[in-house]
């Protein structure tokens, strides 16, 4: 059987078997769909071009989408560029905002840690939009993704600092997933899913018009939700009927636990190198 889509994690918070790869806090995918080929978001170093290059990826003329402005998900851009040569960026306009965590009332930086003018002399045409869109065939970005469960609201700790200096919570508005159309159904790639794990299938179902979703992979920041929404979540998660549920980086291990635990015949651990081939 032919193949439609072979789906490698790049960058991970652990790394797997293959020898030498380097794990960080981030998130890098590598997707083949058909003859299209895409990274979904950067990694936080070089995490993504040395593991690429371990895993025999060649990363030359592939574009890159970015699922938001995190750190972790767009510091490895420029070292991605070098390798990818010049090519589409596809991303939210608010991916250069300005964004911080607050910890013990300590703000950290943790937007983009480069500059737009630079990436674009390192190649990256950039290519932003709020709304949902269809970058190839059947190879969605779902744009901005309307909060649609009470259990998933904008995190306290991560925060933008207003033009008068007021602290505001950040919807971070320009979280966004990747959605590949296969035969069967669905396969939703998850950034850091800021959303919603849940908000992101339904945003998905809509923006597609394909009810079935048949894998989902990528950060479900549900290491950082607390216990009432990890548990709503695995309650939403059963309606869905999904065969392949791969969760990573936010995830962190005492979630992923509990969502192996609960959908065992659905779960796969996703680290780096981890290949779904569909
Ligand atoms: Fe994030
Ligand atoms: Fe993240």
């Amino acid at each position: 059987m032919r193949r439609e889509m072979r789906f490698v994690t790049l960058v991970d918070n652990s790394a797997g078997l293959r020898r030498g790869v380097m794990a960080e806090h981030g998130f890098s995918a590598y997707l083949e769909f058909g003859g299209y080929r895409l990274l979904f978001d950067a990694g936080q170093t070089f995490a993504a071009t040395r593991n690429a290059d371990l895993l025999g990826i060649d990363l030359s003329g592939v574009p890159i989408a970015l699922s938001h402005g995190h750190y972790d998900h767009t510091g490895g851009l420029s070292a991605l560029l070098a390798r990818t040569g010049p090519v589409p960026v596809y991303a939210h306009p608010e991916v250069f905002a300005s964004r911080y965590s607050r910890r013990e009332g300590a703000l950290r930086q943790i937007g983009i840690p480069l500059d737009r003018g630079d990436l674009e002399e390192m190649g990256a045409a950039f290519d932003l939009s709020r709304q949902a869109r269809e970058i190839s065939p059947g190879v969605w970005l779902t744009g901005e993704i309307p909060r649609a469960v009470d259990f998933e609201a904008p995190s306290e700790d991560l925060v933008v600092v207003s033009e008068d200096g007021e602290i505001e919570v950040d919807p971070i508005a320009d979280d966004q997933a990747l959605i590949l159309v296969l035969k069967r159904g669905l396969f939703v790639i998850l950034g850091c899913a800021h959303s919603g794990m849940i908000s992101t299938l339904l945003h998905a179902q809509r923006v597609t018009g394909v009810e079935r979703i048949l894998g989902v992979a990528g950060g479900t920041h549900l290491g950082y939700g607390g216990e009432e929404r990890l548990k709503e979540t695995i309650a939403a998660l059963r309606s869905f009927e999904i065969e392949i549920l791969a969760p990573s980086h936010c995830t962190g291990s005492a979630a992923a636990s509990a969502l192996s635990a609960q959908l065992p015949d659905r779960f796969i651990y996703n680290c780096v190198g981890t290949k779904i081939v569909l």
